[in-house]
């Protein structure tokens, strides 16, 4: 509407040979109804006329021809106020979106781009922050799918590195007794018992430090064993979640097949003396940069996340050449990818615009509301068990005799939707408070809601006397 009211404008304008630029910047939005839908202030015009705009708001009046959407304008001071036929315009765009169905609103993108997001490691915890990255990432590849953009979902997940030599010296030390489970909340409690007992004696780090070098050189066939089993359990156990958050993905990279690619780079990358070897270990000076020091290798040898990261890079370019790739990456690691990005271009990498970072904030609960076992990191079955529990009560107010199977599948679905919808509904690069009560609130904006006016669609539909035209309309898809 704001277009056509431009045209309009512009045409009168035009027949009264004046000229003013960027008409659609001008219009407003009245704070109030009573004043239209759309306002023009005629200031601009007053200073290139030289006239008073009231008269010039008065004049204009009389000359602009109404479109059939345009029901009138009243002047009120300098403004022109619009006020928009809604009627008419309510039934042009739902002929519109029953012509177009599904395709309404879409324009085809013809470009292919990689998402990489989600990037939960294993020997460790999903948690909350994992939930908004994973619900971005999904969003965003549906969202740009719906523009017949070709998505490549990816993850990339750290399955070596010394969180998880931490993880396989502790199991192999204090817990070697304990069966090995796929349970989530039974890996992440190994990796919060390292990372005590570390806190609480420096001089275990050695040990550590010991078998993170074992096991990326991977001499050592029983430590071998038990990461490959362990590994496998931590991946299962985190495609229950990507089920259950109804997610995907197309490919999975992982950082134990990049290490060797890593250590590669990082030498090349001394020896175009773009990186150089301080104290034993290999570094980048970026300080030039303001962004500091990189450092891609350990003195021991071992690979660091930012080598990686470089490999990382060709890998995906060698796999698939697409128009652009994006990381979908929470903003404490705004740093590193300014490194990454910042390498690749001393590298002279002819690609490096094509890569992207989208930054998110993190999540943070009410203080005191949800007792968490790792830290500050609440872990994502606690949290999806709060949110269950409280979404039950919630329905069980609504509806006294439900069957507990139906209780139990829809506290699923909602509390799915409640978790996924408040954390998209935020800017993603915002830090955000979740809060149980507002997100499964059952009316406003909110995921709850919105399940609620599809089904309230659906039924609408179901009760249209079937010989009725309307019948025609199609179905609703859950989409
Ligand atoms: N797995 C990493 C972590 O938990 C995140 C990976 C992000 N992606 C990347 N290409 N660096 O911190």
């Amino acid at each position: 509407m704001k277009q056509q009211i431009t045209k309009l404008l512009e045409n009168t304008l035009k027949k009264e040979n004046i000229k003013l630029d960027s008409i659609e910047n001008l219009i407003e939005i009245p704070p109030n109804p009573e004043f239209g839908d759309y306002a023009f202030p005629c200031f601009s015009l007053s200073k290139i006329l030289k006239q008073n705009p009231n008269q010039i708001a008065e004049n204009l009046k009389q000359k602009i021809k109404l479109s059939s959407e345009i029901k009138k304008i009243e002047v009120k001071g300098a403004y022109l106020n619009f006020f928009i036929d809604k009627i008419k315009f309510s039934c042009d765009l739902i002929k519109k979106i029953l012509k177009e169905k599904e395709n309404f609103g879409k324009q085809k993108i013809n470009k292919k781009t990689m998402i990489e997001f989600s990037q939960a490691n294993t020997h460790k915890a999903f948690h909350v922050g994992h939930i908004r990255g994973t619900s971005i990432g999904e969003s965003l590849s549906r969202i740009s799918e719906f523009f017949e953009r070709k998505i490549i979902r990816a993850n990339y997940q750290g399955d070596t590195g010394m969180h998880v030599a931490k993880w396989i010296w502790c199991y192999k030390k204090y817990h070697k007794n304990e069966e090995l489970k796929k349970d989530e909340s039974w890996i992440a409690s190994i990796y919060v018992d390292a990372v005590k007992r570390l806190n609480e004696n420096e001089g275990l780090k050695k040990e550590v430090e010991e078998i993170n070098k074992r096991l990326e050189l991977g001499t050592d066939s029983n430590l071998n064993k038990l990461w490959g089993k362990t590994r496998k359990l931590s991946l299962e156990s985190l495609e229950k979640i990507y089920s259950e958050l109804n997610t995907k993905f197309d490919i999975y990279y992982f950082e134990s097949e990049v290490e060797e690619g890593g250590r590669k780079i990082s030498k090349e990358l001394v020896k175009k003396e773009i990186a150089k070897i301080s104290d034993g270990a290999t570094i980048i000076d970026l300080e030039k940069y303001n962004l500091s020091v990189w450092v891609l290798l350990r003195s021991d040898g071992t690979t660091l996340y930012s080598a990686k990261d470089l490999a990382l890079v060709k890998r995906k370019f060698k796999n698939y050449n697409l128009n652009s790739y994006i990381y979908v990456i929470a903003n404490e690691q705004d740093l590193h990818m300014k490194q990454l990005f910042k390498t690749l271009e001393l590298m002279n990498f002819k690609e490096r615009e094509k890569f992207r970072h989208i930054s998110f904030g993190i999540v943070r609960l009410p203080h005191g509301k949800m007792s968490s076992r790792t830290g500050d990191n609440i872990l994502y079955s606690d949290f999806l068990k709060e949110i269950l529990e409280y979404s039950k009560k919630r329905i069980i107010e609504r509806n006294k005799t439900l069957t507990k199977k139906e209780l139990e599948k829809r506290a699923l679905v909602i509390s799915i939707a409640a978790i996924k919808y408040s954390m998209l509904k935020q800017t993603p690069n915002k830090n955000i408070i979740f809060s149980k009560e507002n997100a499964l609130n059952f009316e406003g904006d909110t995921g709850p809601y919105l399940l609620y006016s599809f089904a309230r669609a659906n039924s609408i539909l179901k009760k249209i006397d079937k010989k009725a035209k309307q019948k025609k309309i199609s179905k609703l898809n859950k989409e």
